[in-house]
């Protein structure tokens, strides 16, 4: 797929950072494709396959899936996509530092990577307020404790290898003033 030319940002942030929030605003203004590792993930596990039901064990316990299972996914949604999408917003990848080279060796180089910054007191509210009514299995305070770990094992190192792309928002404050942030920097991308 080295032909891709589709500006491409990576959404990277904590457990309940507000990534999936922020991708919503981006879609309705940019209508760019918003690719959720998260979501694919959900999906194989709902269609009840052998597979799924490893994955499944592995999201309950906050840990990461695999990397050649997610590029999988990744890669069959980017390819079907790619004709009609003006651009792709990837959430929630990558998870370590890993996972982003073999993004950019398999599909193309990264534009620009925004990273919501917050602290661990607000996602794990945010989370258990979300806990109510997402009926997501790992959005309980012990999932949500290892989610914390596996993001603070594995994040600065990728901050680190991208930092020419990375713009660092604050995650604490209102979901429209993050979007505002975000939205004068990928104005200047789709200029
Ligand atoms: P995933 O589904 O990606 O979960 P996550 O990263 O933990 O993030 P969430 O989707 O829970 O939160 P979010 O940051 O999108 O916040 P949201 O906008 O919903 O991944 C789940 C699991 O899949 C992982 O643990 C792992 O096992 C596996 N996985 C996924 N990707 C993988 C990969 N690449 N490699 C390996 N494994 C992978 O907001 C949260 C709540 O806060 C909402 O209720 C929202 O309304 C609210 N909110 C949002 N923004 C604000 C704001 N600014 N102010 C107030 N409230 C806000």
């Amino acid at each position: 797929m080295s032909e891709i030319t589709l500006p491409t940002v990576w959404i990277l942030g904590g457990p309940g950072s507000g990534k999936g929030t922020l991708c919503d605003k981006i879609v309705a203004k940019y209508g760019f494709t918003h690719i959720s590792t998260g979501d694919l993930l959900r999906d194989e596990v709902n269609t009840g396959s052998e597979r799924g039901q490893e994955l499944v064990k592995i999201m309950k316990e906050g840990a990461l899936v695999p990397t050649s299972i997610v590029m999988e996914l990744l890669n069959e949604k980017i390819k079907s996509k790619v004709e009609t999408s003006k651009g792709f917003l990837i959430d929630g990848y990558p998870r370590e530092k890993k996972q982003g080279e073999e993004f950019e060796a398999a599909i193309k180089p990264v534009d620009m990577v925004l990273y919501l910054e917050s602290k661990d007191e607000t996602m794990v509210q945010r989370l258990l307020k979300r806990a109510e009514t997402s009926g997501r299995s790992d959005d309980n305070l012990e999932t949500i404790q290892k989610r914390l770990q596996t993001f603070h094992d594995n994040n600065d190192p990728i901050i680190e290898a991208y930092k020419s792309k990375v713009v660092i928002i604050s995650a604490e404050q209102s979901a429209e003033a993050v979007f505002a942030e975000a939205e004068k920097k990928l104005d200047t991308l789709v200029a």
